[in-house]
């Protein structure tokens, strides 16, 4: 094995070239990529031309794997593979075309939320739709203590359904949540400092799209508290912002990092697969 690890930006992110996820057996390639991504938070595997069934066994190396809530989006035959796509077939969407459009950490919304996503490129298009991803560690060591002191000890409600509906309302492939959908989504409280369990290093954790209030500040003060946190981590030097080749695969870890999709000329097809993988729950 000859991995080469390039850092892409002083904030986060390693592109890893020589790897091949085909190689489904192979332990020091899946531990050198492990180490990888706990250095780097986000990690882009480049030029992988592998079949969905070698991104779901990779991704499993690493826990159990989620279905995502909205099934009718899943890649045929395979439950575990979510199409992050703005094609059609027989005039009907077969992928999310706008997911993600707005800063999160997966499942944050959950109990138990990701440790971390794989997406795999399947075509790009010739520009935009880039993912913009933000190192949350870097946040919280960058943060006033005027700012620290109040969130300390402190904690966030998260919530799915309100930023699904706010989407929705701009895209008609969205349906209305079923009673189904609405009971996994009930949204999920969490420290807004959270220690990352492999690191042991403290991160940031709330996200503009996911974090609804903090606990016992569901007043103005809590709300003007929640926009200085979003405001403070969007700043420049705290992003990496990636622009796709094709057959790169990013693997995030969530518990560090969080990310935002960037809208692009929805003439242009750009189609993705990604799978998911439960983490812990945060402390
Ligand atoms: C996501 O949030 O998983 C989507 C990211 C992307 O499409 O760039």
């Amino acid at each position: 094995m000859d991995l080469t690890v390039n850092r892409l930006s002083d904030v986060l992110g390693a592109e890893v070239i020589g790897a091949d996820l085909s190689r489904q057996d192979d332990d020091a390639q899946a531990t050198a990529l492990h180490r990888a991504l706990l250095d780097n938070g986000i990690i882009v595997i480049r030029d992988q031309h592998i079949a969905p069934d070698d991104h779901i066994a990779f991704s499993k190396r690493f826990g159990e794997l989620s279905v995502h809530v909205l099934t009718d989006f899943q890649l045929p035959g395979y439950p575990e593979i979510t199409c992050i796509s703005n094609k059609r077939e027989n005039g009907k969407a077969i992928g999310i075309a706008d997911a993600g459009r707005h800063w999160h950490s997966d499942q944050a919304y959950e109990r138990i939320p990701a440790m971390g996503s794989l997406l795999h490129a399947q075509e790009i298009p010739p520009e935009g739709g880039d993912t913009l991803f933000c190192n949350m560690y870097a946040v919280l060591e960058a943060m006033p203590e005027s700012l620290r002191s109040r969130i300390e000890g402190k904690y966030a409600v998260f919530n799915y359904q309100r930023e699904y509906n706010r989407l929705k309302s701009g895209n008609a492939d969205r349906k209305a949540l079923t009673p189904e959908q609405i009971a996994r989504t009930t949204g999920a409280t969490h420290p807004i400092i959270r220690t990352h369990p492999e690191t042991g290093r403290k991160a940031l954790y709330v996200s503009e799209g996911h974090t609804e209030y903090i606990k016992g500040m569901e007043d103005e003060e809590g709300e003007a508290l929640l926009q200085e946190l979003f405001a403070f981590s969007k700043r420049p030097e705290f992003i990496y912002r990636h622009v796709w080749q094709p057959h790169d695969l990013i693997f995030w870890d969530n518990r560090c990092t969080m990310h935002n999709a960037v809208p692009y000329n929805p003439a242009h097809t750009r189609h993705m697969y990604r799978t998911t993988i439960i983490g812990d729950v945060p402390v």
